[in-house]
């Protein structure tokens, strides 16, 4: 028996050194200490031993016993210790590395066009009004006095999903909205997406921005129209810009204007930039016409008002000098870059 055990350790001793994870180790306890283990059937065999040797061999077979426990333990935490070093050396981070600079955005150029136009405007107390991109025909033509016949209306020159309904040509649609859900006295901009069908080049996108005013009141006249347009114009584009105002036709207003203003460029020598006029267009105006306050329930004996809108695009083209409307669509951020403050 004394041999027996003295084989068992040796043979725990060799294998145990070589056991590399924890099942193997609890696989390898079983063999030996388990219920059914090399030690355990040794001890039960004890019985047949004669009555005088079996204290003796009893307190070996415990030592034995103690001595693979003790070993198994220490193998546990060896194993447990090389294993959390394997997981500390994988998860080494090197933080002396420089690490990945988050770039900051900034505001589109034509963000910042919108941004000026409605400081202006806020100034002068305007409120903003805002409208849907899809529109009726309604709003978007009759109500603006838009003969069935005018060419805006062609299916060629109008994004329609039916008969009813369009992607909206132009902001006025939400003057339309504007006065029909509130009375006299209105003072409204609205910005806005708009939509024609339009092939993309240097100055036409099918998608573009406008800006729109309405000022309704009693007594309102074309002065009052001429000096706001100059004011917005000054403080848009510097206290030496001169508007000529020249007359034009809208179906909305009447009478109807176009406004220049001198091109801040060459200051009126003329130049590429404003194509030698010394003048460069800017928006549209005029009084509302009578039509237009009476679809919406104004009493046009009683209020009068004016009406404007611009391109955003446009604006910010001279604003910042961009020779091409599709840089400000293309998002390119050699371009945007620029507007970086
Ligand atoms: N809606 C006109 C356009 O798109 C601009 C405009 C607005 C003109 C208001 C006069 C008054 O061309």
């Amino acid at each position: 028996m004394k041999e027996q055990l003295n084989a068992i350790r040796i043979k725990f001793s060799q294998e145990i050194d070589e056991v590399q994870e924890l099942q193997e180790l609890e696989n390898l306890r079983i063999e030996f200490l388990g219920k059914n283990g090399a030690l355990t059937e040794i001890l039960r065999g004890m019985g047949k031993l004669p009555k005088e040797d079996r204290p003796i061999m009893g307190a070996l077979a415990n030592e034995v016993r103690d001595e693979l426990e003790a070993k198994i333990e220490r193998r546990k935490e060896e194993i447990k210790e090389s294993l959390l070093e394997e997981k500390i050396k994988s998860e080494w981070i090197d933080i002396t590395l420089p690490g990945k600079k988050a770039s900051i955005g900034h505001p589109h150029p034509s963000t910042l066009t919108i941004r000026e136009i409605i400081d202006v405007f806020h100034s002068m107390g305007f409120v903003l009004e805002d409208g849907p991109e899809i529109e009726t025909v309604l709003n978007n033509f009759d109500a603006l006095n838009s003969p069935p016949d005018h060419p805006s209306r062609d299916m060629s020159d109008t994004f329609y999903f039916d008969e009813k309904h369009l992607l909206r040509t132009h902001t006025s649609p939400v003057q339309v909205r504007t006065m029909m859900k509130q009375k006299p006295p209105i003072r409204m901009i609205s910005i806005g997406r708009c939509f024609r069908n339009d092939a993309l080049d240097a100055t036409h996108s099918p998608m573009f921005t406008q800006c729109e005013g309405l000022v309704i009141d009693e007594g309102i006249t074309m002065g009052d129209l001429k000096g706001t347009l100059e004011q917005f114009v000054r403080l848009l584009f510097g206290a030496d810009t001169e508007s000529v105002f020249r007359p034009h036709n809208f179906p909305f207003t009447e009478p109807s204007a176009e406004v220049d203003i001198t091109c801040f460029k060459c200051k009126g020598a003329g130049c590429r930039f404003c194509s030698g006029s010394g003048a460069i267009e800017i928006l549209g105006c005029g009084m509302v016409h009578p039509a237009v306050l009476e679809h919406c329930g104004i009493d046009s004996e009683k209020y009068t008002g004016f009406a404007f809108g611009m391109g955003i695009e446009r604006v910010a083209m001279l604003r910042y000098e961009i020779d091409d409307i599709r840089y400000l669509f293309e998002n390119d951020q050699r371009f945007t870059r620029q507007f970086r403050r």
